[in-house]
C-alpha cells in the first residue's frame, strides 16, 4: 500500500520517479514553447479569495449533475490516451472515479475498451473527434451507444502543432522485439513500473481498440492519428450534424471564443468545456480560467459550462465555479495519481481535490457548490480575455478569412517513430 500523498505537485513527483522518462514526457505533453501549458496554471495563482471568519458554515456540500448524471464533486475526469502508464490504464481510473462517485471521459484514442470501462464505472462518457469519414463516425457513435456511455464528448481543439523546445519523446508505432530491446534500459531504470506490468502480464498496448472497424484489428496510435489528419475539418454545419447523430447529452470540449461558444449554443450541444487541450494544442492560447467569465456572461444558462486546464487543487475547482463553471474536468492531476499508485493513486488525487474544495467553501462561508459567486474571488485587472467578442482582434466585426468547410488539410505523413510526437498526447 503506498503511503497517501499529500498534493497533486507530490503526485506528479512520484510520477516522474516512477515512469520511464519518455512515458512520464508523453503524459506532460505541452507544445511549442509551452505558453499555454504554463499560463493555464499561473493565471490560477493570480486569483485571490475573499473569506469570511465567522457565519461559516458547519457542513459543505459538493454534489451537483453534470451531462444528466449526478456526481458526488464537481469534478469529472477528462479524456487522455494513457496507454504506457499503468497496465490497468483506463480502467484503474474508471474505478476511482466510480468509488469518489464520479464520471469519467474514455478518450477514443484510450487503451482500453469502452465496454470494459462501462462496467467499471456506468457514468462514462464517451469522446470522439472529427475524425474519418461521416459513415466511420456514425459507426462509432453507434459503438458509444451499444456499449451504454452515456454522453459523447466531442473534442475539436486540435491543429496538429508540432514539436516541443523541451524535445519529444520517441515513441515506437509498436512495442516489437527491436523496440522492446531499445526501450529496455529506460524500462529497467524504472523496476517498479516494469514489475506492474510483468505482474500483469502485459505489455503497454499502443493501439486504439475504441477506433476498430467491424471485424478488424485496432488501428495503432499512429495509423488512427494519420486517418484524423487527413480528415478535413469540420464547418458548423458539421457539428450540427454530428450532434444529430447522438441522442443524448453533448459536450463540445475546446471552446475559447465567446462567438464559437455562442455558434456551440445554436449547434443544440448540451455543454462546452472551455478549455486549451492542456496546453498541448495552439500554443499561447490563453487559460481557460481567463477566457471563461465572457464565455458565461455571453451563454448564460443556455448550456451546462464546464472548464478544463490547469486545475491542481481544490482551490482552482472552487475559483472555476464562481467564475461560472457547473464542474470542471482534470488530465494531468489524476495521470499522475495514476503513474504514482494505480487506482488508489486517482481516489487519492481527487480526495486531495475534494479536501481543498471543501476547505475553499469553508473559508468562504459557503455551504455548498451552488452558492459561488463572483464576489468570493478576486480577479487583478486585466486578468480576463473576452476572445471572439467585438472588442477582441477576430471579434465580430473584424474582417477576417471565409470559412470554409470541407477544404482537405495537406496531406502529411503521421510521425511515428524518431519522430517528435507522443501517444497518449492527444
Ligand atoms: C497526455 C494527455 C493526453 C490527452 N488526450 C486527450 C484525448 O485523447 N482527448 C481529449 O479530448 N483530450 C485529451 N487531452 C486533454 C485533456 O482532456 C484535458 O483537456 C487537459 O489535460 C486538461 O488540462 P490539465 O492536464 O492541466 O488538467 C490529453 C491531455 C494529456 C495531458
Amino acid at each position: 500500500m503506498s503511503a497517501w500523498i499529500e498534493t497533486v505537485a507530490e503526485a506528479q513527483r512520484r510520477a516522474r520517479r516512477r515512469l520511464p522518462k519518455s512515458v512520464y514526457s508523453a503524459l506532460l505533453a505541452g507544445s511549442e514553447k509551452g505558453v499555454s501549458y504554463d499560463d493555464n496554471t499561473a493565471a490560477f495563482a493570480e486569483l485571490g479569495f475573499a473569506p469570511h471568519v465567522a457565519d461559516l458554515s458547519p457542513k459543505r456540500d459538493q454534489a451537483t449533475t453534470v451531462l444528466g448524471q449526478d456526481i458526488a464533486l464537481p469534478v469529472i475526469i477528462s479524456p487522455t490516451g494513457v496507454q504506457a502508464v499503468h497496465p490497468d490504464g483506463e480502467v484503474a481510473v474508471a474505478r476511482a472515479a466510480a468509488a469518489r462517485g464520479t464520471a469519467i471521459g474514455l478518450s477514443s484514442f484510450a487503451s482500453k475498451p469502452l465496454a470494459e470501462v462501462v462496467a467499471a464505472n456506468p457514468n462514462t462518457f464517451f469522446q470522439m473527434y472529427w475524425m474519418g469519414s461521416k459513415d466511420a463516425m456514425t459507426r462509432r457513435i453507434e459503438y458509444a451507444r451499444e456499449a451504454g456511455a452515456k454522453a459523447l464528448i466531442v473534442t475539436l481543439d486540435w491543429s496538429f502543432s508540432y514539436g516541443r523546445d523541451w524535445g519529444s519523446p520517441r515513441i515506437p508505432e509498436r512495442l516489437t522485439l527491436k523496440e522492446m530491446v531499445r526501450f529496455a534500459p529506460e524500462a529497467v531504470s524504472r523496476p517498479r513500473w516494469l514489475w506492474d506490468f510483468v505482474k500483469s502480464r502485459s505489455l503497454p498496448d499502443l493501439t486504439t481498440p475504441n477506433l476498430a472497424e467491424p471485424g478488424r484489428d485496432a488501428p495503432t496510435f499512429f495509423g488512427a492519428y494519420g486517418e484524423w489528419m487527413q480528415t478535413p475539418p469540420p464547418s458548423w454545419e458539421d457539428v450540427r450534424w454530428l450532434r444529430e447523430q447522438w441522442d443524448g447529452p453533448f459536450l463540445l470540449k475546446g471552446v475559447c471564443r465567446v462567438d464559437d461558444a455562442l455558434r456551440a449554443v445554436d449547434a443544440g450541444v448540451t455543454a462546452i468545456s472551455v478549455s486549451n487541450h492542456g496546453g498541448n494544442n495552439l500554443d499561447a492560447t490563453p487559460a481557460p480560467i481567463r477566457a471563461l467569465p465572457a464565455i458565461a456572461d455571453a451563454v448564460g444558462d443556455q448550456v451546462e459550462l464546464l472548464l478544463d486546464g490547469g486545475v491542481r487543487r481544490g482551490s482552482d475547482v472552487v475559483k472555476a465555479l464562481a467564475l461560472g463553471a457547473r464542474a470542471v474536468m482534470i488530465g494531468r492531476a489524476y495521470l499522475w495519481g495514476l503513474a504514482a499508485a494505480g487506482q488508489q493513486g486517482v481516489e487519492n488525487v481527487l480526495d486531495i481535490i475534494s479536501r481543498g474544495i471543501d476547505s475553499a467553501l469553508l473559508g468562504l462561508g459557503r455551504s455548498s457548490v451552488h452558492e459561488l459567486t463572483r464576489d468570493d474571488v478576486v480577479v487583478p485587472p486585466g486578468f480576463t480575455r473576452a476572445l471572439g467578442t467585438p472588442r477582441t482582434p477576430g471579434g465580430p466585426g473584424t474582417p477576417s478569412a471565409p470559412r470554409t468547410s470541407g477544404t482537405p488539410r495537406t496531406p502529411d505523413a503521421p510521425r511515428t517513430s524518431g519522430a517528435p510526437s507522443t501517444p497518449g498526447t492527444v
